[in-house]
């Protein structure tokens, strides 16, 4: 690391790996030095509007650069243990997306084979550094709603996949659907503020088409003192999308609508918009770049990816609509 600039490669150039590599190019501690995509043209398109030299069609040409100290992972979720896992090999700290893997078994091979290393690895759950869920956090840990009583989670969607993430394998069974896609953001976000999800059983719809993702799923999860959390999701309705995640408590309740927006109210009261006024200021990227120098930085790494993934997989595959147990 020259200058202590570090130098990214980012392999997966679609929605999401275009958004990060607008966010790496404000930066001045970070080169972004190689680009990989499957996809020719789209590798073309990157590496024009971006000016960069280095674009390889084969993730581990990029990870064979020896200038390179740490990678972006931006494939779709089949692929992250594949191309992980040889990032590991060739010494390179990683930041992956999220979910980790595609599957429980392939995340624990990520996290025995990272937890082996002094490599960075980081998920891109971009939640926990929202103020908006920092603020949420507070009001709950300061006991604004009493004692917790239950958790909604509503995804309700006009559009899966959404307009802006149109790729084939959102829409597919096999690695997409927004149980998947939206769910374990928040699944991760719960286990990190209100503890273990321990039970979960879940109902599953879907298309007549084998291969398409769900239309619908009802799921109920319990925390460990017995809290339940409870899931609504429906896609392709009328109406806007609708996200909504909820605690309700004793005293009052606390949401989050579509992402960002705090609602509070007390018993009785009508739910009021608060203004954010909270937030540690902490960024993903800039505490990927602490931890990368060795400082204490706020990052969610793979045993965090992995926690979700035990829960996600339990959501995705039912087990004749029985509770099922989580170690
Ligand atoms: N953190 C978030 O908020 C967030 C939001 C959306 C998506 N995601 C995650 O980001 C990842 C990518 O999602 P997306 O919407 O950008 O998908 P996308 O389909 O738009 O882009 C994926 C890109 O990866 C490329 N690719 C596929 N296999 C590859 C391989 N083996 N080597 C190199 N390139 C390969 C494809 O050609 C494509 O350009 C997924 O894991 C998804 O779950 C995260």
């Amino acid at each position: 690391m020259e200058n202590n600039v570090i130098h990214i490669g980012i392999i997966g150039l679609g929605a999401i790996g275009e958004r990060l590599m607008n966010l790496f190019q404000t930066r001045e501690d970070i080169v972004v030095s190689a680009i990989c995509d499957t996809s020719k043209a789209r590798l073309q398109e990157v590496a024009e509007t971006f000016t960069i030299t280095n674009k390889f069609t084969n993730y581990q040409d990029l990870l064979d650069r020896t200038e390179i100290d740490a990678v972006y992972v931006a494939v779709p979720p089949k692929f992250h243990e594949a191309i992980v896992l040889a990032a590991i090999s060739a010494g390179k700290h990683i930041l992956c997306e999220k979910p980790l893997a595609n599957s429980v078994e392939e995340a624990e091979r990520m996290v025995d084979a990272i937890t082996k290393t002094n490599l960075v690895h980081a998920m891109h759950f971009p939640l926990n550094y929202q103020a908006s869920l920092q603020q949420f956090e507070q009001l709950f840990k300061d006991g604004y709603i009493g004692e917790l009583r239950r958790i909604n989670l509503k995804m309700h969607f006009s559009h899966w996949p959404r307009l802006w993430q149109q790729s084939d394998w959102v829409a597919g069974r096999e690695q997409g659907g927004y149980v998947l896609e939206v769910g374990v953001h928040w699944i991760q976000a719960i286990q990190r503020i209100f503890g273990k999800i321990t039970e979960v059983r879940s109902q599953l719809h879907f298309p007549e088409d084998p291969s398409l993702c769900e239309n619908a799923i009802i799921a109920e999860m319990k925390l460990e003192n017995g809290t339940s959390v409870l899931i609504d999701g429906l896609s392709n309705i009328g109406g806007e999308e609708q996200l909504e995640f909820a605690a309700y408590g004793t005293d009052g309740t606390i949401m989050l609508r579509n992402w960002r927006q705090l609602l509070a109210a007390k018993s009785g009261e009508a739910l009021q918009e608060l203004e954010i006024s909270f937030g540690n200021g902490n960024n993903l990227i800039s505490e990927f770049v602490k931890a990368i120098h060795g400082e204490k930085a706020e990052l969610y790494d793979f045993q965090n990816g992995y926690d979700a993934q035990v829960v996600l997989e339990a959501l995705r595959h039912p087990i004749n609509n029985d509770w099922q147990k989580l170690n």
